[in-house]
């Protein structure tokens, strides 16, 4: 180490006596500082003692942590494919571009995509195609008939992020595209905040922290008739839904970081501002299926009747199959279930929770569709999936296999410009999408992003119908199981409806 100093020292020295003998006086005082600077820092990276590497090679090891900080962007620029980028590849991050932007949406060349690979979906289309046009089934009828409000939506709508995840412009945008083409926004569980009412059909999420919709009492969060129902009765909110959990952490509750708790943010969830909040992972409300179904009819009077449904991860099987059962039992029932896969994104969570808990949405979606069908409830409760639905076949697929709409939390924060840089949880978003800095969110302007929501939305249905249509299908709700396909082995194809059927 000391060795590694001395050269350093040295090469500081040598450069500093060839600049002073080559470079006339001013040049000489500005390197004189850089040099001295530079010489102060080696020092205290030799004698700090936080930092093995440091003390060893100073002031050269600092190049590691530079490297460190810009992988992911030297990975996205440079190395990534159009295939192998994560959680969300460029080819799909692409389409939603390229859609809310109203550019070109066509490939060139061919697929990249190998068609011979184990995995590898597809739709098979019909000699005789439909005219897109002519295609019905983009919206969809939520409300069971326990629900006296029923709302029609779009069968592509926002899927949950709170103002808090979220900036105050991206949820203006978010909620101004959902109101120019008619759709849903999920508020998250942060609440209802100013920038949510914007206009757009809002889906009120009541988390376990019951933002919104409760308060605190003795350290504890607990859910309040009159701070729910004034929220839940406003014209704006056409639906609640209840959270148990989302497919990024499971069991676990929201979190939200300190840096993100800003005054304003604190003061629509009554808590402590500059705190990390956590939601706590389970409902103070209910502790069984039994009061589960008490609070969901509590819950739909209080909102004078609008469809009430639940948002989880499936988990434990035998736990959802003994909740349907308590719905037939009781003869009451949510208007929907939304189901989050295991691959669902979040602002911020532990690794161990976002990569080893919770069901993948395909094998949660079937068995949600398949219990409901075996108890013949299926009519009466509504399933919405997530889990990076990007592009009209992901949506496709999930409708496919049980779904009756589509939840889309990352490529709606794609069409306002995300460049899936992974920073949500650090309040240092470049494009103002997820953060609290107040100069970052001025990065992401209103009026040209909420368009762009739109967009994104509008080509994807439009695309959702070219495939109908395609596949010689009259409406997006003929879509089944039958009609998707998957390579299984090297000379194998099989159809979905066989695989989970
Ligand atoms: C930034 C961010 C914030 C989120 N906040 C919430 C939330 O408040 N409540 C919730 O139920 N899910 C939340 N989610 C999960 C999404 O609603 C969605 O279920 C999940 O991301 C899967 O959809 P996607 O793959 O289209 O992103 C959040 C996701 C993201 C990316
Ligand atoms: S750009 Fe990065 S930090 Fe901002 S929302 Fe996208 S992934 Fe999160």
């Amino acid at each position: 180490m000391r060795n590694t100093i001395l050269l350093v020292l040295f090469l500081i020295t040598t450069l500093f006596a060839v600049l002073v003998y080559f470079i006339p006086q001013t040049g000489t005082i500005i390197l004189l500082s850089i040099s001295g600077l530079l010489t102060l820092i080696a020092v205290y990276d030799s004698l700090q003692t936080q930092h093995s590497l440091l003390r060893s090679f100073p002031l050269v090891a600092r190049l590691r942590w530079v490297f460190e900080e810009e992988r992911e962007k030297i990975q996205q620029y440079f190395i990534e494919d159009d295939l192998n980028g994560t959680p969300i590849n460029r080819e799909k991050r692409s389409i939603v571009y390229q859609r809310s932007k109203l550019e070109k949406e066509t490939i060139p060349f061919g697929t990249q995509h190998n068609v011979y690979a184990k995995g590898y979906e597809f739709v098979k289309h019909s000699i005789f195609p439909k005219d897109y046009h002519t295609i019905k089934g983009e919206a969809i009828v939520f409300g069971s008939d326990k629900c006296t409000q029923k709302y029609q939506s779009s069968i592509i709508n926002i899927s949950a992020m709170s103002f808090g995840s979220l900036s105050s412009n991206a949820i203006m945008a978010l909620n101004q595209g959902a109101k120019m083409a008619n759709f849903a926004h999920n508020t998250g569980e942060g609440g209802i905040s100013p920038y949510h009412l914007q206009g757009g059909d809002l889906i009120f999420q009541v988390g376990t922290g019951y933002f919104g919709a409760g308060k605190t009492v003795n350290g504890k969060r607990v859910f309040n008739d009159e701070i729910f129902k004034e929220n839940a009765i406003r014209p704006e909110v056409k639906m609640i839904e209840i959270k148990f959990s989302q497919g990024a952490k499971p069991g676990h509750g929201g979190i939200l970081p300190a840096m993100k708790n800003t005054p304003e943010i604190a003061a629509i969830r009554k808590v402590e501002v500059g705190t990390q909040v956590d939601s706590p992972p389970s409902h103070s409300a209910f502790s069984n299926f039994e009061e589960m179904i008490v609070f969901i009819q509590k819950v739909r009077e209080l909102s004078e009747g609008k469809p009430v449904g639940i948002k989880l991860c499936v988990g434990n099987n035998d736990e959802i199959k003994q909740m349907i059962e308590a719905f037939v039992k009781a003869n009451n029932y949510p208007d929907f279930i939304a189901v989050d896969g295991g691959e669902g994104g979040t602002g911020a969570a532990p690794l161990e929770f976002t990569n080893y808990i919770g069901t993948p949405l395909i094998e949660g979606l079937v068995f949600v569709n398949k219990i409901l069908q075996k108890y013949k409830l299926k009519e009466q409760i509504k399933i919405i999936a997530s889990g990076k639905a990007i592009d009209a076949f992901d949506v496709v697929k999930y409708l496919a296999l049980g779904a009756d709409a589509v939840g889309i939390a990352r490529g709606f924060m794609l069409s306002l410009g995300c460049i899936q840089a992974r920073e949500c949880n650090l309040d240092t978003c470049p494009v103002g999408v997820a953060t609290q800095d107040e100069d970052l969110v001025k990065a992401l302007v209103v009026e040209k992003k909420n368009i762009r929501v739109k967009n994104y939305h509008d080509k994807t249905i439009q695309a959702v119908k070219e495939m109908t249509a395609a596949m010689g299908l009259d409406s997006i709700n003929q879509i089944a199981s039958k009609h998707v396909f998957r390579r299984k082995k090297d000379d194998k194809i099989v159809s979905l409806e066989e695989v989970y059927y």
